[in-house]
């Protein structure tokens, strides 16, 4: 018998709780982990809370990210005691996810872990982190370069955002950046890298169709109508990774930008994003995060604890990577 979160559902509203199952009860897989860390993302929240539509079938272990080593392997790319990622595919949401102590995967979605990071460090990036790099590397391949001005993250002090900045401020990029809690966070957004920090007010308020330029690139994680202020202020040719919906997935925006400034509006996907991108994106990742953003921006907790932390992460009272332990 092994430890699981469990989602079900009593009269349409989801019920987590903490349970002991077996082997026979997990999805059919190719490869039998046993799971070390998992990491809490706000979809994970969306799903532990029933606040969103995230799970396609009950009972569901949630968790859309795992770190571990193999235990067994129908898949000649993986042996036991290989250490192994899992971040996206669905997994958390339509298939039985790293709340657990034990997954059963399909070896397509596993990614071998670098060897410099420990399963830990790895799910103190997870979903969250792999996004933010795919996020850069979009900046990047759009030509937007340190010298082409200062980058602007939104949602900076969330997952996505802390690793954003960070990741940012390590490849000599100029960061400002946004969030709603200026006071508390301020300070740990500058020991990550940020030259400045912007109220989320500032860009809460409707925005014009173009506005003052001030923004060579913009990593957004937050949408709505924080998104269509940032599209507004941007420079000529800027460029615009698009990840999050944590302020709403509407955007409320006219073509301006893109027809009068040449601003692209790149989408970033982290879940089906394909293995050869996933294995440079981890790759970077190892080589730029500083040890100081482990020890600053991450925290651990027990299982038991995953479920007051959903409802903090939906509320945006998060701040950086919660880790899992299993
Ligand atoms: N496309 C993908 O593959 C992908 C992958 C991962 C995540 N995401 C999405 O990216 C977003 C961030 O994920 P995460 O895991 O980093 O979540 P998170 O840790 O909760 O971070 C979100 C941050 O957004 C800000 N925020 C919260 N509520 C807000 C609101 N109502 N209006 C404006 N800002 C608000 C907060 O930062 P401040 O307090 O600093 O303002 C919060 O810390 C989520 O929407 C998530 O679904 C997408």
């Amino acid at each position: 018998m092994f430890k699981a979160l469990i989602l079900d559902q009593q009269e349409k509203k989801t019920i987590a709780e903490i349970r002991q199952i077996d082997e026979s009860q997990l999805p059919e897989g190719e490869v039998l982990i046993a799971v070390e860390y998992s990491s809490l993302n706000y979809k994970d929240g969306l799903a532990i809370t029933g606040k969103g539509r995230i799970v396609s079938q009950f009972p569901m272990v949630p968790g859309i990210d795992l770190a571990g080593q193999v235990i067994e392997s129908k898949d000649v790319r993986y042996q036991a005691g290989d250490n192994v990622i899992l971040t996206g595919w669905g997994v958390g949401e339509n298939h039985w996810g790293g709340m657990a102590e034990k997954a059963s995967l399909k070896a397509d979605w596993l990614v071998p872990k670098p060897q410099a990071l420990s399963s830990k460090q790895a799910m103190m990036i997870g979903t969250a982190g792999l996004t933010a790099m795919l996020c850069v590397q979009a900046l990047i391949d759009a030509g937007i370069k340190p010298e082409s001005g200062e980058v602007l993250v939104t949602g900076a002090s969330g997952g996505v955002g802390s690793v954003a900045v960070t990741l940012l401020a390590q490849l000599g990029y100029k960061v400002a950046a946004v969030t709603g809690r200026v006071e508390e966070n301020g300070q740990l957004l500058t020991q990550l890298g940020a030259s400045r920090i912007i109220a989320r007010s500032e860009l809460q308020v409707p925005a014009r169709a173009l506005e003052k330029q001030l923004w060579a690139g913009a990593i957004d994680t937050v949408g709505s109508n924080v998104l269509a202020k940032v599209l507004a202020q941007m420079d000529y040719n800027g460029a615009v990774a698009a990840c999050g919906l944590a302020g709403g997935f509407d955007l409320p925006t006219t073509v301006m930008p893109f027809i009068l400034r040449g601003v692209k509006l790149l989408g970033v996907d982290s879940v089906s994003c394909a293995y050869e991108k996933r294995i440079n994106a981890w790759q970077r990742l190892v080589e730029l995060l500083p040890e100081s953003f482990y020890q600053q921006a991450c925290r651990e907790v027990e299982l038991e604890q995953a479920i007051e932390s959903a409802e903090a992460i939906i509320n945006g009272q998060v701040t950086g990577r919660i880790v899992i332990k299993l």
